[in-house]
Parts: structure tokens; sequence; C-alpha cells
């Protein structure tokens, strides 16, 4: 069980640092097209803070300011409402609030604005996230601006709006243990729709089967759906990096980039795999993924405490650039094409991210300017990639059109590292097993 109540003390604890109250709201509906909304999903800051996924809430943090008072947190959240409840589903409500999730006080969300100046009054900072929703940016400066205007001497107004990235995103970086069982549960399931996909594709299948295959699997072995949009791309699709139509059907003789990671309770996975559409590589195929493959273990392997976030980065680009020699397809020594960047036209992405409830989770990646050292709790992605597109005349045709990029999801634990995607088909036999129906279909997420 994921302790939010933790997560608001270890909050709560910087903010009293910084005098600072925080209001964290969750995401605002969205509509996909006309009156027609997408699934509401929470906010990552405000779930990491509540376990609450009900649309129209925001918590407000509120550090003791004297030794005399004690921190407290206020859910504004919307009442129960029988006739709404029916059209749009069920609502926890105020009274339950307080008892469910831990909170010290629960109010209707209709008070939000009304209320905040007095609850916010004393602070010299307010920790905000502004550019998501525009109404409630100008509602927040109109707090201000009331704070302002109703100062005493004894309390001053707060002078300044800090952005949740150098306090809240930094906790959310270092995953704890409850944390990190629930991404190795999404890592399973993960396991088993990538295997359920190889298992499946074959020439004349569509994209689109695939794609819904991997949706279908991750909401059926109990994820709150996909992390991120499934990338599904056959030939050279996969050297389109962004590929999401996923609508063309798979042709004998292609590869399959599969680029898709299971969610669940809103914490994600990130996996991609490519293999043969007719489950076997052709040479040229293999040796591409042979060069990506040593790329992303030689990678995984830099990955360990005091290494640079970037050092994975640089032994992936290291051994790339000795690939591309060894293949022919750039001309020098593999330090030239390091030094002259020539990789760049085959290896255009990094090779990490940070990885949490976003898929490209919160975190900062520089300190003092140079790349941060890596540290136990973190976790990150380990995703080389080689693309030559169909229509480079510069290099040799039987290059073009083979996309390939290998990815897994990495915590960085005391003794080096630890792969929370393991177990899902990876080298040449592995994914040609899987592609044979001989890989089991279900881990037993
Ligand atoms: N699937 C998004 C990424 O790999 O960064
Ligand atoms: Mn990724
Ligand atoms: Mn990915």
């Amino acid at each position: 069980m994921i302790s939010f109540a933790e997560h608001r003390a270890r909050f709560l604890e910087l903010l009293t640092q910084e005098r600072a109250a925080a209001v964290v709201a969750t995401s605002p509906h969205r509509i996909r097209n006309h009156d027609a909304e997408y699934r509401f999903r929470p906010d990552s800051d405000f779930w990491w803070l509540t376990g609450f996924a009900e649309p129209e809430s925001v918590l407000v943090l509120l550090p003791a300011l004297t030794a005399e008072t004690r921190p407290r947190t206020v859910l504004f959240l919307r009442e129960k409402d029988r006739e709404r409840e029916t059209w749009t589903g069920r609502r926890l409500g105020v009274t339950a609030a307080t008892a469910k999730l831990g909170i010290d006080e629960a109010r209707r969300i209709e008070n939000l604005w009304t209320d905040l100046p007095q609850l916010l009054k004393g602070y010299e900072r307010i920790v905000h996230r502004t550019g998501i929703d525009e109404a409630r940016d100008r509602e927040m400066l109109a707090v201000f601006a009331k704070l302002r205007a109703t100062a005493k001497a004894a309390s001053p107004p707060p002078v300044a709006l800090l952005d949740p990235a150098p306090m809240l995103h930094e906790l959310r970086l270092f995953k704890d243990a409850s944390e990190l069982d629930t991404m190795r549960r999404a890592a399973r399931i993960t396991r088993d729709a990538h295997v359920a996909a190889m298992r499946t594709a074959k020439p004349g299948v569509n994209e689109r089967e695939i794609d819904a295959l991997l949706d279908a699997t991750f909401r059926r072995l109990g994820g709150t759906g996909a992390a991120y949009t499934n990338i599904v791309a056959g030939g050279a699709n996969a050297t389109i990096l962004h590929y999401v139509l996923n609508d063309q059907p798979l042709r004998d003789g292609d590869l399959l980039l599969v680029d898709a990671g299971s969610e669940v309770d809103w914490y994600a996975s990130d996996v991609t795999r490519t293999f043969p559409v007719n489950g076997r590589f052709t040479a040229e195929q293999r040796a591409v993924y042979q060069v990506v493959l040593d790329a992303q273990l030689a990678a995984i392997d830099a990955v360990r405490p005091g290494a640079a976030f970037d050092a994975p980065h640089e032994r992936a680009l290291e051994k790339l650039c000795a690939g591309l020699v060894d293949l022919g397809i750039v001309d020098g020594t593999a330090a030239e094409v390091l030094a002259a960047e020539g990789f760049k036209r085959f290896y255009m992405h990094r090779t990490s991210h940070w990885l949490g409830l976003d898929v490209h989770d919160c975190g900062a990646y520089l300190a003092n300017g140079s790349a941060r050292a890596l540290e136990p709790g973190m976790v990150l992605t380990i995703e080389p990639g080689l693309y030559f597109a169909e229509d480079d005349a510069a290099i040799d045709a039987r290059w073009r059109g083979i996309g390939v990029r290998i990815e897994d999801d990495v915590l960085v634990t005391r003794e080096g590292h630890e792969v929370l995607t393991r177990g899902i088909p990876k080298t040449v036999d592995e994914i040609e097993a899987a592609c044979a129906g001989r890989v089991p279909a279900l881990s037993g997420a």
C-alpha cells in the first residue's frame, strides 16, 4: 500500500523549511471533441499526495507557522449529489473524505476560492503549478491580490509563487518500497502484453490489432491502461519516433517496433521491443538488432549509485558508433564518429529519462549545470535505438527502413541496479522463441 500520508508528511517538512503553503490541484477535465471528454486521469502531484482520483479536487497543505500550531491539510472536493452521481459517477463526498483519505479537513470545492485567502494568510510563499489551467491561474493571482490588500503588519502578504519542482518533484523522484512494488506490477503486466504482441503479430495482421491487444492486456490484468499512447510501428514506420497512427498492415520480412507500457495505480512502465513480423530476423535486421542490444546492455551496466545520469547514454553511444562502423554504415573510427556526432542521423534521441507516475517523470537532470549523480530509489529508462530512414540515399539500400529500439526500466539500487522490466524477451533467440509461441503467455502478474 502506498502511504500517501507519508508523502504529505515529507512534503510538509520541506514546506515548513520554506515557510510556504501549497495548493495542489488535480487535473482538469479534458475535452476530446465537442462535449466528449477523455477518461479522467488525476494529476500526478495530486495523486502522489492524496491517493484520490476524483476530478475537481484541490489539496491545500499548511505547515505550522508557530510552535503552538500544527501542520494542516485541507482537501476541497465535490460534495455528494444524488442527481449528479447518477450522471457522472459516485463521489466520496465531504463527510467521508477525512477518515478515508487521512486528511485533516474536507470542504466543498465550491468554497475553494473564497476560503483560500483565509487559509493562506501568513505564509511567505505559495507553491502552485501554473500553466495547466488558465482559469485556475487567474483565481490564484486574485488570491494573491486579496492577501496583499488585507495584509497586516503582523501577517505580511506572500512574496513569491513557487513551482513545485524543487521540492515536490525531487521527493517524487525517489521511489519508496511500495511505489516500487507498484512499478514492478506494471512491469509484469507490460511483459505479458509484449509477449502477447510477439505471439500474435504475423504478416497481414494490422498494427491496429496489436495496439488493441496491448490495451486489452494492460486493463485485463488490472492496470489502469496504457501509460502513454502505444507505438506499434511496422517496417519503416519504426523510423518515425513518435509514430502513433498504428493503422497499417504488417508485412512479411519487416520488423515491428512496439513501445508500450502498462500503468498501474497511475505508475508507468515504458518498454520497447522490436521483433520480426514473421518470427525470424533477416541477416541485416539481426545485425542492427545486435548492435542496439549490445548498446542497451552496456548502458544498463553503467547504472549504479554515483554514476552520472549521462553515463548510460555515453556507454550506449560508444557501442552504437562502434556498431555503425563495423556494419560499414559510416566511415572512420568509432571515436571519430562519436566526436563528429556521425551517429545523430541514425540515433537522434537520448538514452534515458526518469520514470514514475509520469512516463517522462519529474525530477531535475542537472546539478550545478552538469548531469546529476544517480542515487538509490531513482528509476530511469534505458532505450537506445538505430533508425535508418527508408529514403536515406547515403546508406546502402539493405539498411533502409530498419528501425530498432530496445527499452527497459531500471531502478538504481544501493548495490547497482535492478531491471524492473526484466523477463521480457530481448535476445534474438528469446524473441524468436516468443514469436513462435514458445514463451509462456502469462507471468502471473
Ligand atoms: N514511450 C515514450 C518514451 O520512450 O520515452
Ligand atoms: Mn522512454
Ligand atoms: Mn518508450
